[in-house]
């Protein structure tokens, strides 16, 4: 065999082995996409052409052949435990009392970490190659699926590093992040197709697939975070440098576990996790603290599986049942008519709901929903609530299928529901269906387009009801004598308001686009298009050639653009909003243009003296870039205080961090005209 082969086909094993570990463990890629590609086409041409050099453990390897028959029982070597529960601060200050006493009073550390809601999973590795990946199952005998879990490009198939043993099993958690889970359910959505429940079933579904194509197809990751069997001598003397061990061996551990000398600062670190868990980007039900110290770990042992050395403090659940009472119809800007479900109230995701979006007509054909039955409802964060699920077996004689209207339920005009579109309409326009006027305003005046404070959705409403503002422009026209005639709404709030809305006049090219309300263009589409065309002029004329240009803007967007500013109602509309006052006096400076052009910026935290979206508003206009998360790409973070892991993960990746006091310099010195606007 040709030395030069094996040598090169090494090489590019341990280069993509290198860079899906950048990619897939630490979330910061080295190189593109496509140079990845490039790589791995190479390695599956020379494996092709010389198939007896192909091993298992070769990255082109991950996804099995035939699916399987069935999953063979696994006894596991050593049980994998689960974890006694708690939700108040009494019970958890209560075991880490008792903790206290069986260790005779000393200090004890305690490691801890986010709960991850997914799927239990131990890999079994020999002499540093994975042999074996099992489900949880009854904690003694779980499922193999090592061929499922093997297509995960974040579990290693090799590990790395100096001090690898012989024998390891490690477990942790494999999950679906957030957002693939949303994009997941959208498709399905789009598709007609089952959506998943939650993410812990998506990722339970996936590793439950006897085909691991499938698997292979699904947005999979894991974070690892105990040790099971492994070769004496092995495994660190804290919970803490277990996880920095198994990191080191090329595992994905969770960046937020730390570790804490008193309960004070676990429960702290209990409450900064609960606010930010919305921004994780994953499922997690609470957070598990661990005495840190392996020996103290021992001392404290066991009962009936659950070790007492660790405790799992429970958040509030995102999901609960409760009865549908009732379908709604609402109409939106854009005259979509969107069912909404009102629901007997119930206490999920830490408040009360009773109403949930239920998208559109297919939605509750997919959900084959009856008024009366039991659904399963999801809040997570401040995402809307949603129905999941119909409960089986629990559907009433009375229950009613819920039919579509025919008519607005605001302005009476027929809906219409152009052939292949999932999304109903309203034939009437703003102009003439008040309730498509109202959500023009309320989104004409929300924080990230003209930003008016104090206008409510009670004054947009009776400043509808009473024909005061058919177009936005009506807005600058009203007086604070007449506003202190509403109801609710004093002498005092009535001046602030006229006030404030004087105030929204002063915007910026990007605000007022996406205040427009146009279809499909959204805040970064209206970004978009502000730098591109530069000038409202250019946008008003542009035709759907021109409009496709811009990045991100497809035929579709391109043609509501062009609809939108060809509609002489439209243009009339905007003509008087200039006519009014409004208007934007900073030039839209183009991406290189300005002092900061090829700056990537990331705010995180809080800040006191200018909101995030002022600050995020001045960087742009310096040329600056900003996201929303860091990357080895970002160059400078802004971090305030309660900032979490963008900010560990900047100190991480080296990159510089200011804080408001150094950012208001800076906006000073370039931009002398706007601090504190
Ligand atoms: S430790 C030593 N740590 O919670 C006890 N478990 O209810 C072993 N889980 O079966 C578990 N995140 O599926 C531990 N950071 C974490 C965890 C975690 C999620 C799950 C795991 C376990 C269950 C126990």
């Amino acid at each position: 065999m040709d030395a030069a082969i094996t040598q090169r086909i090494d090489a590019l094993r341990a280069a993509i082995r290198h860079h899906d570990h950048c990619y897939y463990v630490l979330d910061a890629p080295e190189i593109a996409d496509a140079d990845y590609d490039r790589l791995f086409d190479e390695l599956t041409a020379l494996e092709a052409a010389h198939p007896e050099l192909v091993s298992p453990e070769s990255p082109t390897q991950r996804v099995g052949g035939a699916p399987q028959a069935s999953f063979a029982e696994v006894r596991h070597s050593q049980p994998m435990l689960s974890l006694e529960k708690c939700t108040t601060r009494t019970e958890l200050e209560d075991w880490f009392a008792r903790c206290r006493r069986e260790l005779d009073g000393a200090p004890i550390a305690l490691a801890c970490e986010p709960k991850i809601d997914g799927v239990a999973v131990t890999l079994r590795y020999e002499d540093g190659r994975l042999r074996l990946a099992a489900t949880r199952g009854d904690g003694t005998t779980g499922e193999d699926i090592t061929a499922n879990v093997r297509t995960l490009r974040s579990v290693p198939l090799v590990l790395e590093g100096a001090d690898v043993p012989a024998l390891l099993e490690v477990r942790g958690e494999i999950y679906m992040p957030l957002a693939e889970f949303e994009s997941f359910n959208a498709r399905a959505r789009a598709a007609g197709q089952k959506t998943l429940v939650n993410p812990r079933n998506g990722a339970a579904g996936s590793l439950r697939q006897l085909d691991s194509r499938i698997t292979a197809a699904r947005p999979l990751t894991l974070f690892c975070y105990a040790v099971g069997e492994c070769s004496p001598g092995w495994v660190p003397e804290t919970q803490t440098e277990v996880l920095q061990a198994l990191g080191k061996l090329g595992f994905r551990v969770n960046p937020e576990a730390a570790c804490f000398e008193s309960l004070d600062d676990c429960e702290r670190w209990l409450e900064a996790l609960l606010a930010r868990r919305q921004s994780l980007g994953y499922a997690i039900d609470g957070a598990v603290l661990k005495v840190d110290r392996r020996d103290q770990q021992a001392r404290l042992g066991a009962v009936t599986r659950k070790p007492r050395w660790a405790m799992a403090f429970k958040y509030a659940a995102e999901e609960a049942t409760t009865r549908l009472i009732a379908v709604e119809f609402q109409v939106g800007r854009t005259g979509a008519v969107t069912p909404v479900a009102r629901l007997e109230p119930v206490f999920v995701g830490g408040v009360t709901v009773s109403n949930a979006t239920l998208h559109n007509m297919d939605e509750i054909a997919r959900l084959d929903l009856c008024v009366g039955d039991t659904v399963l409802v999801r809040r997570a964060g401040d995402v809307i609530p949603q129905i999941m699920a119909v409960m089986p077996g629990a559907r009433a004689p009375s229950a009613e299928p819920v039919s579509a209207p025919a008519a607005c339920p605001s302005c009476g005009s027929p809906i219409v529901r152009p052939e292949g579109e999932v999304v109903a309409r309203c034939s009437a326009g703003p102009a003439r269906c008040p309730a498509q006027r109202r959500e023009g305003l309320r989104h004409f005046s929300s924080r990230l387009a003209l930003d008016i404070d104090g206008l409510g959705d009670r004054i947009i409403e009776q400043l509808v009801a009473r024909d005061w503002v058919r177009e936005p422009a009506d807005l600058y026209r009203l007086t604070a004598e007449r506003l202190a005639t509403l109801d609710r709404l004093g002498d005092r709030s009535a001046a602030n308001l006229v006030a404030a809305i004087a105030a929204s006049r002063e915007t910026t090219l990007p605000r007022f686009i996406y205040a427009l309300g146009i279809r499909e263009v959204g805040e970064a589409t209206a970004q978009a298009l502000a730098l591109h065309f530069g000038s409202l002029d250019a946008l008003l004329s542009a035709d759907p050639a021109a409009l496709e240009t811009v990045p991100d803007v497809g035929p579709v967007v391109a043609a509501e653009v062009h609809a939108y500013c060809s509609d002489s109602e439209r243009r009339a509309a905007i003509a008087d909003l200039l006519a009014v006052g409004v208007r934007w006096p900073d030039p839209v400076r183009r991406e290189g243009e300005g002092p900061l052009s090829g700056e990537i910026w990331v705010l995180t935290g809080a800040l006191e003296t200018l909101t995030r979206d002022a600050a995020r508003d001045r960087l742009r206009q310096l040329g600056a870039t900003v996201t929303d998360s860091v990357s080895k790409k970002t160059t400078r973070v802004v971090a305030g205080p309660g900032a979490g892991s963008k900010l560990a993960k900047a100190e991480a990746l080296g990159i510089p961090v200011l804080d408001e006091a150094a950012l208001l310099e800076l906006l000073e010195r370039f931009d002398p005209d706007h601090v504190g606007a």
